[in-house]
């Protein structure tokens, strides 16, 4: 069993297949955790909650314990998980333990099952407010998913003010190191590490969506850990909007970490008899490094969060048409654009934005979401037909949440977008934020996108959010729902979305926010796959890739092969290196096509036909970091089959210096016994020599790269 009770200790012991979580009931019956790492050999080996730990009259009882789900009040004064004001304006929590169900318990830790346990606890001041605790154990990925659910039993209105999803802690006595994503437009996921200090290093965002500046995962290792060795603890944040992570290293080398919904600005009218639920908050334990962190998540996200009508289908081959034609799309250039995506094994073309409204810039057109007759003069439907018949999926662009005050949807309804009366609104790229908490905004949403693919063969959407939140007003509402918007826009993104799938399964969706400024675990349960920027410069793609790669799945990372010099930089790059480098995720083609030669056209036709061969290894195999980009003239990625039968490395050079043309490289998670064929050299290497004798690599120039496969042939 995975989760079992010990009575006499008053513990419950969760356990994955190499981890245990344990949490007791002190004496004071706080709910405490009391244990977090690799799984240990002895029940004895762990102790009861204790209480009975403190310093001084400034520190001791709560304020010193590590409490599961700490509540402002009392002798608590770290970051809390919960802060509430009752209607007789007491401000004070005193969360105890009350009950608790093993909801779900797998037979055998080594399964593919999910194990989960509730806990309750319960305000024992008698104001009738319970907070129920889930824990789900993904016993195969060593992963624990918390959320908590407040529930009001009183009788009036309480109003909740920060409500976190959970807190974890690590071991005492370790030098923390904080590794996590940093970013901004065109420059997402970059990975940083420092060491933390006593006090608080926050991460967060207050723009209304997750935000491309930080994104919502971490790892902590003790400053030693690297790709292969060493403890790290790791987890994500499954929330889309305002969230919030808070590492808070007490003066006692207590480091805890809280995570949720950020309580900037934000609080919940929590009416008698109704419930907020908090969004999950995973984390996983690892002794084998970050590759393995890593690995733990992609299986993970592969298997129980990814939506599940298209989570085992390989992503395919897709065609955009944003940087071929930008905001001139029309039937003649999508239509020759078509045929040559088709000629070179597409699958999927997609029109990006500019085919609706009066949308031929971005200072017009959104919110009118009916096909521009200028540039389509007969609807989408001869584009779409076309598109079929050659074979392809068709998609198409949305930005539903917004609106160009130059709308006919802005002249109809001024009072549809977040704003205070009386004050200007402020706009970011010509644009306004609509106001998704309001209903009938949700509706106009869900209405317009049920047309759309109601009256169109649409296999795909492409979701895009080109600007943050200013203004967050909403004037129809009541003064004490007024700071609850945040949360509902996010809400009904989730709910619109959740409702077009039910009603289009074989619809993908694709999260976008002017490039990787929507991506997290939240929408990934409701989107397939994300754009992880605007940047298509294949080399500057490497660095974000990788980041990318370390908390989400290559699987869900969609990389296209541009026109070269790319548009953002100038630089100019061969044409199978922004292959090699797009086809480390799910590939895909924005370059403009009509522009393209016989002889590149010919080299994408065999580069997409060799990647619909790897695509299984590289979407759902084992990503090893071999070098990393941020630190070596060579950077190079491993990718190994589920099976074993075959790896993958993609090797990329910057610029050779010195006459040095070649680099060994040691693989990694081969079978040291299996006997192994390199693409382009002869006779047979066994795994034992490709992982410690390594691998050389002959790269020259400035930016060669090299896509070598190695298959598993026979053993020793
Ligand atoms: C931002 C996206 O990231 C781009 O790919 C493109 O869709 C533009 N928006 C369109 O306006």
């Amino acid at each position: 069993m995975s989760i079992s009770y010990c009575k006499e200790k008053k513990l419950w012991i969760l356990e994955t297949k190499n981890t245990s979580y344990v949490i007791g009931v002190d004496e004071e019956n706080n709910l405490q955790n009391v244990y977090w790492g690799s799984k240990l050999p002895y029940i004895g080996d762990y102790s009861p909650a204790d209480i009975s730990k403190g310093h001084s009259s400034f520190d001791f009882r709560e304020g010193f314990a590590n409490l599961e789900f700490p509540a402002w009040g009392g002798l608590l004064y770290s970051e809390p998980c919960l802060k509430a004001t009752f209607s007789d304006n007491v401000r004070n929590l005193s969360l105890k333990y009350d009950d608790y169900e093993i909801v779900r318990n797998s037979e055998n830790v080594s399964d593919e099952s999910m194990s989960e346990l509730r806990i309750d606890l319960k305000d024992s001041l008698s104001y009738r407010l319970r907070v129920r605790l889930y824990f789900r154990i993904y016993e195969e990925f060593d992963i624990i998913e918390k959320y908590a659910e407040v529930i009001n039993e009183g009788e009036q209105p309480v109003t909740l003010e920060s409500i976190q999803s959970g807190a974890w802690y690590l071991p005492e006595g370790m030098d923390y190191r904080l590794t996590h994503l940093i970013g901004r437009w065109s420059g997402e996921t970059q990975l940083r590490q420092t060491f933390l200090t006593e006090g608080k290093k926050v991460m967060e965002s207050r723009r209304g969506t997750t935000s491309p500046h930080a994104n919502p995962w971490f790892a902590i290792d003790n400053g030693k850990a690297d790709e292969d060795y060493g403890s790290v603890w790791f987890g994500a944040l499954a929330w889309s909007g305002n969230w919030k992570m808070v590492f808070e290293l007490s003066s006692f080398g207590q480091l805890k970490i809280t995570g949720g919904i950020n309580d900037f600005d934000f609080s919940w009218h929590l009416k008698p008899n109704c419930t907020f639920t908090t969004p999950v908050f995973t984390a996983g334990y690892t002794e084998n490094g970050f590759g393995s962190a890593s690995r733990l998540m992609h299986s993970y996200q592969l298997k129980h969060i990814l939506p599940k009508e298209h989570a085992s289908e390989f992503r395919k081959v897709i065609y955009n048409s944003w940087e071929a034609t930008y905001f001139n799309v029309n039937a003649e250039n999508q239509r020759s654009l078509a045929e040559k995506a088709a000629s070179i094994g597409v699958e999927v073309f997609v029109i990006d934005d500019g085919w609706f409204g009066e949308r031929n810039s971005d200072r017009a057109g959104l919110g009118d979401w009916f096909v521009n007759r200028n540039k389509f003069p007969d609807g989408l439907a001869p584009l779409i037909k076309t598109v079929n018949e050659l074979g392809m999926d068709f998609g198409i662009w949305v930005e539903p949440e917004m609106v160009n005050p130059d709308s006919k949807l802005y002249r109809e309804h001024p009072d549809w977008v977040y704003h205070f009366p009386g004050l200007p609104r402020t706009e970011a790229r010509n644009q306004l934020v609509l106001n998704l908490a309001r209903d009938d905004v949700k509706q106009y949403i869900y209405n317009f996108m049920d047309k759309l693919l109601g009256e169109n063969n649409i296999k795909f959407i492409k979701w895009d959010m080109n600007r943050h939140f200013t203004e967050p007003g909403w004037p129809e509402a009541a003064a004490e729902e007024q700071k609850e918007i945040w949360v509902r826009h996010t809400l009904s993104i989730y709910e619109i979305v959740e409702r077009l799938k039910a009603k289009y399964p074989s619809v993908v969706f694709e999260s976008c926010s002017g490039g990787g400024g929507r991506v997290d675990l939240g929408i990934l349960r409701r989107m397939d796959e994300f754009w992880p920027s605007d940047n298509t410069d294949a080399f500057d793609r490497l660095k974000i890739q990788e980041g990318f790669a370390y908390a989400y799945l290559p699987k869900a990372m969609v990389a296209w092969v541009t026109d070269s010099p790319n548009w953002l930089n100038g630089r100019k790059l061969p044409l199978t290196y922004r292959f090699h480098s797009a086809m480390m995720g799910t590939l895909g083609i924005g370059g403009n096509l009509n522009h393209w030669s016989e002889e590149e056209l010919k080299t994408a036709k065999e580069m997409i036909s060799l990647y619909k061969e790897i695509r299984p290894i590289v979407q759902e195999g084992n990503l090893y970091r071999l070098l990393s980009p941020r630190t070596n003239e060579v950077a190079a990625v491993e990718y190994t089959a589920k099976d074993g039968s075959e790896a993958l490395v993609f090797a990329f050079l910057h610029s050779s210096q010195f006459g040095v043309g070649s680099k060994t490289l040691y693989l990694k998670g081969l079978e040291s016994k299996a006997l192994y064929k390199v693409e382009g050299s002869d006779g047979l290497t066994s795994g034992a020599a490709l992982m410690k004798k390594g691998l050389e690599v002959n790269l020259k120039g400035d930016f060669d790269s090299k896509l070598i496969r190695i298959k598993k042939v026979d053993y020793i």
